[in-house]
């Protein structure tokens, strides 16, 4: 056993937000996770849903982690991450038919969601579903005040903050917002089809 990263809330979350997967990439062969953090989902989503291949991705600093959990889970359809920092790689075109990430819109800055929302909304192709996780306002209100009072203390540390879901669907032009879930802890799942 490896020392590896770990989230309680990848924990508590992981189960719900499979319960989504399994049917928002019921069809799906190959899924893109951007900002895999510290790998739990990666190896639970992957285990879970054998049909895929996952390929998880951050940024290089992140890799020893996730590949520490992949190396003890061993489970044999989930990929070695790819190095990916939206605004820096390019996401790569047509690989993917599915793209998944978890809270990540809040903690990059503005223009680097304004960025992913567009890539994701190219290179998908027909039929691609994009399943985002987390935190969001909905036509400017926050969900609970400890929503409002967390996406405060992002903004102080430099953080971009909680994203509006009107903002994220114009910026992904090519996108429709198929489904929003309300899932525990006051976070939300976006199901995106191209
Ligand atoms: C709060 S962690 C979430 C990690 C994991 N998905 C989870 O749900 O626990 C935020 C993640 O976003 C990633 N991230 C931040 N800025 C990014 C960017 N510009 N491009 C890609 N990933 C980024 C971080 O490296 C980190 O893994």
């Amino acid at each position: 056993m490896t020392d590896k990263p770990f989230s309680q809330a990848c924990e508590n979350n992981k189960r719900p937000i499979l319960d989504v997967l399994e049917h928002a990439f019921a069809t799906r062969k190959h899924v893109l996770e951007i900002g895999s953090g510290t790998g739990q989902h990666a190896v639970f989503m992957s285990a879970n849903l054998p049909h895929l291949i996952w390929q998880t991705s951050d940024q290089t600093e992140y890799h020893g982690g996730i590949q520490a959990w992949l190396d003890d889970e061993n489970v044999l359809n989930c990929k070695s991450p790819m190095t990916l920092k939206i605004g820096e790689q390019a996401l790569p075109d047509n690989l993917f038919d599915g793209i998944y990430t978890a809270n990540t819109a809040h903690i990059m800055q503005r223009e680097e969601v304004e960025l992913m929302m567009q890539q994701v909304s190219d290179v998908l192709p027909p039929c691609g579903v994009f399943c985002q996780y987390g935190p969001f306002t909905e036509d400017g209100e926050f969900s609970s005040q400890s929503n409002a009072e967390f996406h405060a203390s992002l903004l102080e540390r430099g953080c971009g903050g909680y994203r509006d879901i009107s903002e994220l669907t114009k910026w992904a032009p090519k996108l429709t917002l198929q489904n929003v879930y309300r899932m525990p802890a006051n976070n939300l799942m976006l199901v995106w089809t191209k």
